[in-house]
């Protein structure tokens, strides 16, 4: 996708200075992250329930204005009795909101509030039947009495911090969870946010709406005017710049910009000349219905030009990430007088950025490409910063995108170029092409009835929509063959199709043989200079999606 091409990675400092909180108008919850695997999925469990609710490091609390209704703490990595744990001062939240230790938040609580946490009596790793002991409590509301929930933890709650009482149990430890009394202060030793604990997310809804009283109206039709009249606050006359690239967050952002500037918003979309068969005219043909204000720019030969002779991955990533900003610049600098860059940030990349981990670490440099917005002393906007890609999607349908643009898989931003393995040339990228719209378009017309791929909820009515991702790699191998009478000598084409939420982990997707049989043969004898078809049955990790 062009616009994550050009994303940038703030720094910590930036994006705190920048937007201290991501919304100052709707109710929400405040997660702190003491550096969990599983925080996000809290903040995923609460936007489910339609309540807004932001992550931040345990050590950068924001302000906390009005609209937060309660805290939540999150599970760690680390142990309360280490000597470096993580410490946050309470001093202004417990007591004062609502409060849910998860995990590490709740031993935090007991050994700071004069209870005491051991780490030789109980261990409880995976599943464990819990108890409520106190079927009056509101965060165990409609929650049967026993249910399955999922342990981690090394260390136990030995005492109960002051005023404690225990609400739950399990087996083998009986401060499974409690509350203090005279404060709406609760702790749960389980991950309530994962998947596993069966009755999670009844107590995180119960937490939210009974505890700290969240409405549950975050909805996308209420971030689509919240956000209209703070970018029209923001924007006031100002004209905006946003690459598109036919992708779900770009195109988002674009027509809620619109929505909110008009004619002010200036759209370019950029033909890298590695682009799918038709994309560049198909794409902007469907930016038409949507008014948006599209230069469409034409650039496949500076781009095939530099990357004559380049065959290293990282090599090419950067040859094309360098060309892009070239020409969105060289364009960008002939619209007089903008002041703003659009970008289609969102959450999971700003959660990123200033978790507690920090960025994870380098694999491919696209996550990395940036420095345009500097160059050109551009102050940036991006409206879709607090969405999950779930959610984008779910804005994107409320604002009347067609199907066709929010249902699009993921793609590159530096596209095919980074599918064809080695040199790129001309001739490789037209029989990239012809094979990848045979594989695609038969997914699309291929019926089956799976779970959709963008919206959990629903069923795809087609193979293409309950795939997440799917795309095809020219591999730098020729193999011999035979067609006719004849030897061959060509090259060789793999498949790839996976099931995933973010892209950050993948399953590759069990593709019925009816189907598989069919796009082989489809590709061998439809698509000059190709004799052999694979099929990638690897998952990220250990490998990633795309093959460079
Ligand atoms: P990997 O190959 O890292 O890909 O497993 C994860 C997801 O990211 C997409 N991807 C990119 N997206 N610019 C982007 O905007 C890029 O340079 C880029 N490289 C990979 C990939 O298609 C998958 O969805």
């Amino acid at each position: 996708m062009i616009a994550s091409l050009i994303k940038f990675r703030q720094t910590k400092d930036k994006i705190l200075n920048f937007a201290p909180k991501l919304s100052s108008m709707q109710e929400s919850i405040l997660i702190l992250d003491f550096g969990s695997q599983v925080t996000q999925l809290i903040g995923r469990r609460l936007r489910e329930l339609n309540v807004y609710c932001e992550i931040h490091p345990y050590n950068k609390i924001p302000e906390l204005t009005p609209d937060i209704k309660g805290v939540i703490l999150s599970g760690s990595p680390s142990s309360v009795r280490d000597e470096k744990a993580p410490f946050v001062d309470l001093s202004n939240i417990k007591g004062k909101l609502p409060l849910l230790g998860i995990c590490y938040g709740s031993q935090f609580m007991a050994h700071h509030f004069g209870g005491e946490v051991n780490g030789s009596i109980a261990r409880e790793y995976g599943r464990a039947n819990l108890t409520i002991t106190d079927e009056s409590c509101p965060l165990f509301a409609g929650v049967s009495k026993t249910s399955q929930v999922w342990m981690s933890h090394g260390d136990t709650i030995a005492r109960l911090p002051e005023r404690a009482r225990v609400i739950a149990s399990t087996e083998d430890v009986e401060n499974a969870a409690y509350k203090i009394d005279g404060e709406e202060t609760y702790a749960v030793q389980f991950h309530p946010e994962v998947f596993h604990t069966t009755e999670g997310s009844k107590m995180i809804g119960n937490f939210a709406m009974n505890v700290c009283g969240c409405k549950g109206d975050w909805t996308p039709d209420s971030f689509i005017e919240t956000t209209v009249e703070s970018l029209k606050k923001q924007l006031g006359d100002d004209k905006v710049i946003l690459g598109l690239s036919g992708g779900v967050d770009s195109t988002v952002a674009a027509v809620l910009l619109n929505k909110a500037i008009g004619s002010n918003l200036h759209c370019i979309f950029v033909d890298n000349g590695l682009l799918r068969k038709n994309e560049f005219e198909d794409v902007l043909d469907s930016y038409k219905d949507l008014g948006l204000n599209v230069i469409g720019v034409n650039a496949g030969k500076l781009f095939l030009d530099k990357l004559v002779g380049v065959t290293d991955p990282e090599l090419k990533r950067k040859a094309i990430g360098t060309t892009f900003i070239e020409v969105f610049e060289m364009e960008a600098k002939k619209i007089k007088g903008a002041d703003w860059l659009a970008q289609g940030t969102i959450y999971p990349d700003v959660i990123e950025s200033v978790s507690v981990n920090g960025p994870s670490c380098k694999i491919k440099s696209h996550h990395n490409v940036g420095g345009l917005p500097e160059k050109m002393n551009l102050k940036i906007v991006e409206p879709l910063r607090s969405l999950f890609k779930d959610e984008v999607r779910r804005v994107g349908r409320a604002l009347g995108i067609k199907k066709e643009l929010i249902g699009r898989h993921p793609f590159p931003g530096p596209s095919l170029g980074i599918r064809i393995l080695g040199e790129v040339s001309e001739e490789k990228l037209r029989i990239l092409r012809d094979a990848d719209d045979v594989f695609i378009s038969g997914l699309r017309n291929w019926k089956c009835e799976l779970p959709s791929a963008s919206y959990p909820n629903e069923m795809a009515d087609n193979l293409y929509d309950a795939i997440w991702q799917a795309g095809t790699m020219l591999l730098p191998v020729k193999s011999v063959g035979v067609m006719g009478d004849e030897r061959s000598y060509e090259y060789t084409i793999a498949l790839r199709a996976v099931i995933s939420t973010d892209g950050m982990t993948a399953d590759w997707v069990h593709l019925p043989y009816e189907f598989m049989a069919k796009v082989s043969n489809d590709i061998i004898n439809k698509v000059k200079g190709v004799n052999r078809v694979c099929y990638d049955i690897s998952s990220k990790p250990p490998a990633t999606i795309e093959w460079e």
